[in-house]
């Protein structure tokens, strides 16, 4: 089913009227980051804080999209099954179709204002059985390491906790794809470094051909 652009305007004038309080049985604390094509939120369940990120909002491909977020899925798939401190833990990994009761709370949540008309949103190109994909993890108090200075110390931990993550990632033949310090948070809490942000990974054959 293919929606119109009418179609979402209307929603969107009604989205402003409810504005979005909650997603499934989590309650939207705030917006936390704002990306060229994501969205992450704080979310509030039982007194626990979690982060819910909306990717792949819009799309120049449609096909190379979709692969990538199979390919996404696998690996937060595989990373729900672990604890490891160096690694954000996963919780859910779905998608919300238009059929989907969360669908309306996704429009309100997004500002499409800042969303380009071109590309057209991603669930416009797509059928009812495709929706936008999302994931709830761990929200991790503290902040990316594109804000921290580090003295030599701290770097030593840095990569100590680096190592460590990656050597996860080999053993489940993950390959990362984006590792970069916006992708690293420093947890506050813990102490420790922490690996986020999978949507250019894969599970792949060939490891170490690509370290990262
Ligand atoms: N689980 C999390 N806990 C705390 N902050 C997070 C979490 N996930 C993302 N963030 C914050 O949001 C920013 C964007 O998240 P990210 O997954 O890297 O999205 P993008 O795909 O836009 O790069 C991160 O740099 C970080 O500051
Ligand atoms: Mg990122």
């Amino acid at each position: 089913m293919i929606y119109s652009g009418k179609v979402i305007a209307i929603n969107k004038s009604v989205a402003t009227m409810n504005a979005a309080k909650s997603f499934k049985d989590y309650r939207i604390v705030r917006l936390l980051d704002s990306g060229a094509n994501s969205k992450t939120y704080v979310l509030n369940k039982d007194n626990k804080q979690f982060v819910l990120k909306f990717t792949r909002i819009v799309t120049l491909d449609v096909a190379q999209d979709k692969e990538q977020w199979y390919k996404t899925k696998q690996v937060l798939t595989t990373l729900s099954s672990i604890k490891h401190p160096n690694i954000v833990e996963v919780y859910e990994v779905g998608e919300v179709d238009i059929t989907d009761s969360n669908y309306q709370r996704f429009l309100d949540m997004i500002n499409w204002n800042e969303v380009k008309s071109e590309p057209e949103p991603y669930y416009n190109q797509h059928d009812s059985s495709s929706g936008i994909p999302y994931v709830i993890m761990q929200y991790i108090e503290g902040h990316d390491m594109i804000k921290q200075h580090t003295n030599s110390e701290q770097a030593l931990e840095l990569i100590t906790d680096l190592m460590s993550a990656l050597s996860v990632f080999a053993k489940y033949n993950i390959r990362h794809g984006d590792m970069k310090f916006q992708n690293v948070i420093y947890n506050t809490k813990t102490g420790r470094y922490v690996v986020i942000d999978f949507d250019f990974s894969e599970i792949t054959m060939h490891l170490n051909i690509e370290l990262t």
